[in-house]
């Protein structure tokens, strides 16, 4: 265990994003932060490789829910932070994607800056847009949409958020996290809108070796979902820009005649 030497320390917290997933995303800025890290406090959803960076003395503490370990409240991650930076100095918040993007960073450097601590972000590459590039999908297309929203699926009540009814009345590319659980009503609302040939994919695991992605239209999606057993962490991507994956093409002909053969 390290020694702590309280006279000489300046504590900082630096947030770093982590990326999608796999562990050469992570910006070359972040590396350096985290060969000089005293402590490292990690999610979930970072890869482990990422730690090899970290000086083998420092402390590493997994703080995100993982299969067989406790996870902490946002609370005692905050506390965590300010404990450590005060006793070690240099604290780094290691995050999944980019900690600005349903991060939830913005709340740990508040709670910090409260009790006299300085901070730095290092963003990170987000899921969101991350996710569909590495298949090919350009998230805005010129002549085709004018915008992209990126929407959390879930909001604090637990409910889908009313922002994806708002969007799915525009060109807009949707990207929805934290969703997975949602796509049902999120297909309804397209349905209701008559969008129902709109291009849609689900991306599992981005980036990663175990990568599953499912790709569709409002009506096919759900069928093609299960087939492939996608479920979370997952990323929704909706919109015609969609159409550009490279396997787009062959899977909808394949699913128009699956469904054409199951009528007859
Ligand atoms: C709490 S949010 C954090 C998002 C993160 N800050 C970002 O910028 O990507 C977690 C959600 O991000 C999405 N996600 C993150 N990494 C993913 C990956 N490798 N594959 C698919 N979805 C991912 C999923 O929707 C997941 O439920």
């Amino acid at each position: 265990m390290m020694k702590a030497n309280n006279k000489n320390i300046s504590p900082l917290l630096t947030l770093i994003g982590a990326g999608p997933g796999d562990p050469d995303l992570i910006t070359v800025k972040g590396v350096k932060a985290l060969s000089k890290a005293k402590v490292v406090l990690y999610d979930a959803l970072v890869h482990l490789d990422l730690l090899n960076y970290v000086p083998e003395t420092s402390i590493k503490i997994l703080v995100g829910k993982r299969a067989g370990s406790l996870s902490y409240t946002q609370d005692e991650i905050n506390k965590l932070i300010v404990k450590y930076a005060k006793k070690y100095g240099r604290v780094v918040r290691l995050k999944g994607g980019d900690p600005f993007i349903f991060g939830r960073g913005k709340e740990e450097i508040d709670y910090a800056t409260k009790f006299g601590i300085k901070n730095e972000v290092i963003p990170g590459l987000t899921s969101s847009t991350s996710l569909p590039a590495l298949q090919g999908i350009s998230l805005t297309t010129r002549g085709v949409n004018e915008s992209f929203w990126v929407v959390t699926g879930t909001t604090q009540s637990g409910l889908l958020s009313s922002d994806i009814s708002l969007a799915a009345r525009s060109t807009a590319t949707v990207v929805v996290l934290m969703g997975r659980n949602k796509l049902l009503e999120i297909i309804s609302i397209y349905k209701s809108l008559g969008r129902e040939n709109l291009p849609i994919a689900l991306i599992q695991n981005g980036s990663l070796p175990n990568e599953k992605i499912a790709l569709g239209t409002m009506k096919t999606i759900e069928e093609e979902v299960c087939r492939k057993g996608v479920g979370t962490p997952a990323i929704i991507v909706i919109g015609e820009v969609v159409n550009q994956h490279p396997d787009y093409l062959f899977k909808t002909i394949e699913q128009k005649l699956l469904q054409d053969y199951s009528k007859n």
